[in-house]
């Protein structure tokens, strides 16, 4: 990419930037990437860090190289300088095979890739075509239908008939067969209707959280990647230009480690005018200045205001302590109750 058109974008983050973005814990990481197809490089010096069982989300403009990212991961791509590693080893001339079978890295692809002529069955059962022996397979995918019953009951129908909800979860059921510990997962929200949509990423977000699987995406639906994934990744002409964490970067706050996050966004959509809960707090400022709950009571604790001593104090005690917290919290619990379910 031209150097002006990138200045354009500000200053990208370098490694030591990123870094902060992952866990302690980093499960893979590309350093300084430099990779395409034939001699076309479309990526330039490209950086990534994600810790284990994080999520990071790729999003880009068309052409941007995102896919091109997931594939250099997998080994489809002509790498010319760089390397990936998952934690201390060199990955980064493993052919796709070894990366599926002794890397514990499974691609599900942007393209649909089911064989619509095979059954759901056999259609998982190809998930394992690198086992050693076909029952290791068969029980493998056993395992996995009785996980998704969805797919279970429907194993014996050809997957051609398939909804594409239905054929998305066969793609991703299928790349568990060899139980990955990282899933590379291109535009899994592609083509499908809202319902489906959820249903993908609340899969997506139990094999995060339950199963402690890594999960790099690539997402046009920006919103909906940046919401679900822990790091965001804005990628420009095979060039990173943004990064940030995932919650700061769809601009909404998602719970910290200690609360449950869908308590933490019911709790934080509830008292958000009042209390300065989260990090990514809206309204940071505004949240001490008028909270009702006593400035000591509040966490983490919110800054000391410039004047915070005489009237402002003992106004925000008596109003703290009183009815009118309560009224205007249950308030807000009517107010944002069609909202929240
Ligand atoms: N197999 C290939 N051989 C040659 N060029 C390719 C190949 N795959 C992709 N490219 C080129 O690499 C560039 C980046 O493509 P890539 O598919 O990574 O973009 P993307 O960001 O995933 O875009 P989209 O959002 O449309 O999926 C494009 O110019 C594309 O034409
Ligand atoms: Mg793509």
């Amino acid at each position: 990419m031209p150097a002006d058109q990138y200045s354009v974008l500000g200053k990208a983050p370098g490694p030591e930037e990123l870094k902060k973005l992952s866990s302690d814990d980093v499960h893979l990481t590309i350093e300084k990437l430099d990779a395409g197809y034939g001699k076309m490089v479309i990526l330039h010096d490209f950086n990534l860090f994600v810790g284990k069982a994080q999520s990071l989300c790729l999003i880009g403009p068309n052409g941007a190289g995102k896919s091109t990212i997931l594939h250099s991961i997998y080994g489809f791509t002509n790498i010319t300088d760089g390397a990936v590693k998952m934690r201390e080893n060199d990955i980064t001339h493993l052919s796709p095979n070894e990366k599926l079978k002794n890397a514990g890295i499974a691609y599900i692809l942007q393209d649909t890739s089911i064989f619509p002529a095979m059954t759901v069955e056999e259609n998982m059962i190809m998930g394992g075509f690198l086992m050693d022996k076909q029952n290791q397979a068969r029980e493998a995918a056993e395992k996995v239908l009785e996980k998704y019953p969805r797919l279970g009951e429907r194993r014996k129908q050809k997957a051609g008939v398939l909804s594409g909800g239905e054929r998305r979860l066969l793609e991703i059921s299928r790349a568990l067969i060899m139980e990955p510990e990282i899933l590379l997962v291109d535009e899994p929200s592609i083509g499908l209707e809202p319902r489906f949509i959820e249903m993908v990423f609340e899969i997506l977000r139990d094999l995060q959280q339950d199963e402690g699987k890594t999960i790099i995406m690539v997402e046009q639906n920006a919103k909906k990647g940046l919401e679900f994934a822990d790091i965001g990744y804005v990628l420009v002409s095979g060039q990173l230009a943004m990064a940030d964490s995932g919650k700061c970067a769809s601009g909404r706050s998602r719970g910290g480690p200690l609360v449950p996050r869908r308590l933490a966004i019911l709790l934080q959509r509830l008292l958000s005018p009042f209390v300065p809960l989260f990090p990514c707090h809206p309204y940071p400022g505004y949240a001490a200045t008028v909270s009702p709950i006593p400035i000591q009571w509040q966490f983490p604790p919110a800054p000391p205001l410039p004047d915070d001593s005489g009237a402002q104090a003992s106004w925000r005690l008596t109003i703290g302590n009183g009815v009118t917290s309560c009224v205007v919290i249950i308030a807000f619990i009517l107010f944002y109750f069609k909202e929240l379910y």
